[in-house]
């Protein structure tokens, strides 16, 4: 019987997948048979992630990568297609958040926010796209999932400089779909909105609600958050995972340039 949403045969490369969500997408593509390549800016954790994973039908690899440095990304897509023999999902993960009030924001931190979330999915999708449009070194087409955030969707205070990228991430996966497709490239594009989930960077959501004043501290700020989730919890990473499974999947192949919600309803209250 043929599992819902295999990747037998299929070649992945995930970006931040030593930790959080992006480790917890490679690891659900390894369990339905993916060779996975997990790139992270820090190699020893990367390295610790890919050993981790065993007894699956694929590989899992791990490499070293700045997804905010140009020169890494032709490297990265070389090795997924010559030593895991292709590149049909890129999850362009990566991504780093950085809030307070706009008032206090400087232009470096938007400059950098713009570097790691905004370029770097310029750059994941201009080498990965290169590799699978038809005549292409791996030449099967493909699905590219990038990590946007609920920010990315509605105004939340705090998260003015974060959310612009974010909001950035959501447009630039749909006008590379709609010209993808109609390329006849047979790559789509799609973006996935988490809500709060519970990973380091979810913890730093809570630091920031204090600093501008509108929770006492840590605790009081989780409370708030949770009570504003009409499903009356934070996410967690299997809860994103399993979307991007899907959009990796063909059971997916007639969806492209759309935007997921996973947030447990909190923007439809
Ligand atoms: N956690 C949330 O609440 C939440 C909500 C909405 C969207 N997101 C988005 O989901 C994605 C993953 O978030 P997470 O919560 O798992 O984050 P995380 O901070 O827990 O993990 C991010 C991973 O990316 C790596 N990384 C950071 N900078 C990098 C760089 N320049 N190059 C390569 N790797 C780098 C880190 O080492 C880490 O392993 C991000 O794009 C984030 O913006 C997260």
């Amino acid at each position: 019987m043929s599992q819902f949403c295999s990747l037998t045969n299929k070649v992945a490369l995930v970006t931040g997948a030593a930790s959080g969500i992006g480790f917890a997408c490679a690891e659900a593509f390894y369990r339905a048979g993916a060779n996975v390549l997990l790139t992270d800016i820090d190699s020893a954790a990367v390295q610790r992630a890919a050993d981790s994973l065993s007894g699956g039908a694929g590989r899992a690899l791990a490499l070293q990568q700045d997804v905010g440095d140009e020169a890494g990304w032709p490297l990265a897509v070389n090795c997924a297609v010559e030593q895991l023999g292709g590149l049909d999902i890129l999850v362009n993960n990566a991504g780093i958040y950085i809030g307070g009030a706009l008032l206090s924001n400087s232009r470096e931190q938007l400059q950098r926010l713009n570097t790691i979330n905004v370029e770097s999915v310029f750059m994941g999708m201009r080498a990965a796209a290169a590799v699978m449009q038809p005549g292409g070194a791996a030449g099967r087409g493909g699905s590219i999932i990038n990590l946007s955030s609920v920010a990315g969707l509605i105004g939340v205070p705090g998260h003015s400089a974060y959310g612009s990228t974010k909001g950035a991430v959501r447009l630039y996966s749909k006008h590379a779909a709609v010209e993808f497709a109609r390329f006849g490239y047979g790559i789509r594009v799609n973006s996935v909105h988490p809500g709060v989930i519970d990973t380091p960077m979810g913890a730093q959501v809570f630091d920031d609600l204090v600093e501008i004043g509108m929770a006492p501290d840590r605790d009081s700020a989780k409370v708030i958050i949770t009570e504003m989730i009409p499903q009356a919890r934070l996410g967690s990473v299997s809860d994103i995972a399993n979307m991007v499974l899907f959009l990796a999947a063909d059971e997916s192949q007639y969806i492209t340039g759309q935007e997921f919600v996973v947030d447990g309803g909190a923007s439809a209250a």
